[in-house]
């Protein structure tokens, strides 16, 4: 039995005795009782009455395969293939293994949960369930790796621009593509390359973004913000969310590969977190402050000693203490 079916049931936020979960469920009252259990280890809260049975304690956002597609464009959704799962090691080593061969032209895993989420760097990126969204995106990219320059900084305007559509308010871009909320970190990129060198490249981007996430994780080893913190009048859904990030992504990834960065860079700038303020680079060390990015998505730095230019995968910027 899948989580998620015991979770559907229970979340219309009534009262459902034992049996009745066992006879929708098909399983017998014991399994029904393991799986609750299991549900409320990782931190789902459910209260159980004699006489009455069981019933979430707070509502629960489940995520639905069906509700992402009715939230896309139809023409998109016909070219998409999409894998809903309730856990999964990471969203982009699933696609990272799958072969191209869907018949759809994008490839699409969410996960409830991740159990190895893996973010840049080689740094771990931290995945409860219930309460983020994990998705990834396969997809071939016109003009070989050369033209996947500026592709991360793309990424990060098309989210920004889905979570604003959405409700988001006083979010900005840190180089190459964090989206912050007041110096906190909501949503990180994490792209991979597979395939040729030239002729398509075949890419993962993955994105993971706190949507409902909770003090209670403390794994987080820097400053993080939840969208329901960030803007919590909004009435966050993580289905609406997701739908609304593919549709920004891939339609800003068409026009991307026919006009390149420049379509995005001015847009990039006007959310550029760093601009202005006194920043460090990592590992090099060079200081300096913010001075936008170039043609091409580059970074640049101005320094005592003049500009330094700081290319995406090979630098992060921490701001000065
Ligand atoms: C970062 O370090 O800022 C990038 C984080 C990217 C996390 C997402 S969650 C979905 C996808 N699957 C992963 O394992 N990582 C990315």
């Amino acid at each position: 039995m899948k989580d998620n079916a015991l979770l559907s049931l229970l979340s219309d936020g009534e009262w459902h005795s034992g049996e009745d979960l066992a006879r929708s469920l098909g399983v017998s009252r014991t399994a029904v009782w393991k799986h609750l259990n299991r549900v409320m280890g990782q931190g789902v809260r459910v209260e159980r009455v004699r006489g009455k049975g069981y019933r979430l304690v707070e509502t629960i956002d489940l995520l639905d395969k069906e509700i992402i597609i009715a939230g896309l464009p139809s023409l998109m959704s016909k070219r998409l293939s999409i894998d809903v799962f309730d856990a999964v090691d990471s969203t982009n080593a699933y696609l990272m293994q799958q072969s191209d061969d869907s018949g759809r032209s994008v490839r699409i895993c969410i996960a409830d949960r991740q159990t190895e989420g893996r973010g840049r760097r080689g740094r771990a990126w931290s995945s409860p369930a219930g309460e983020n969204i994990y998705l990834s995106m396969a997809l071939r990219l016109a003009g070989g790796f050369a033209a996947l320059e500026g592709l991360s900084l793309v990424v990060g305007v098309a989210l920004l621009r889905a979570l604003e559509r959405l409700g988001l308010k006083g979010a900005a871009l840190k180089w190459p593509n964090d989206v912050l909320v007041d110096a906190r970190k909501l949503a990180g990129i994490l792209i991979e390359l597979k395939g040729e060198l030239e002729g398509a490249a075949r890419v993962v981007i993955g994105i993971g973004l706190n949507v409902h996430m909770s003090d209670r994780d403390k794994q987080v080893d820097q400053p993080w913000v939840s969208l329901d913190q960030a803007s919590p009048d909004a009435g966050w859904k993580r289905n609406d969310i997701v739908a609304a990030v593919i549709a920004e992504t891939l339609g800003a990834l068409e026009v991307f590969e026919q006009e390149g960065f420049a379509a995005y860079r001015d847009e990039w700038q006007r959310h550029d977190a760093l601009l202005g303020i006194a920043i460090r680079t990592e590992p090099d060390g060079d200081e300096g402050v913010g001075a936008g990015i170039d043609q091409a998505g580059a970074y640049l730095l101005k320094t005592a000693k003049g500009q330094k230019v700081l290319r995406a995968g090979e630098i992060s910027i921490r701001r000065q203490t």
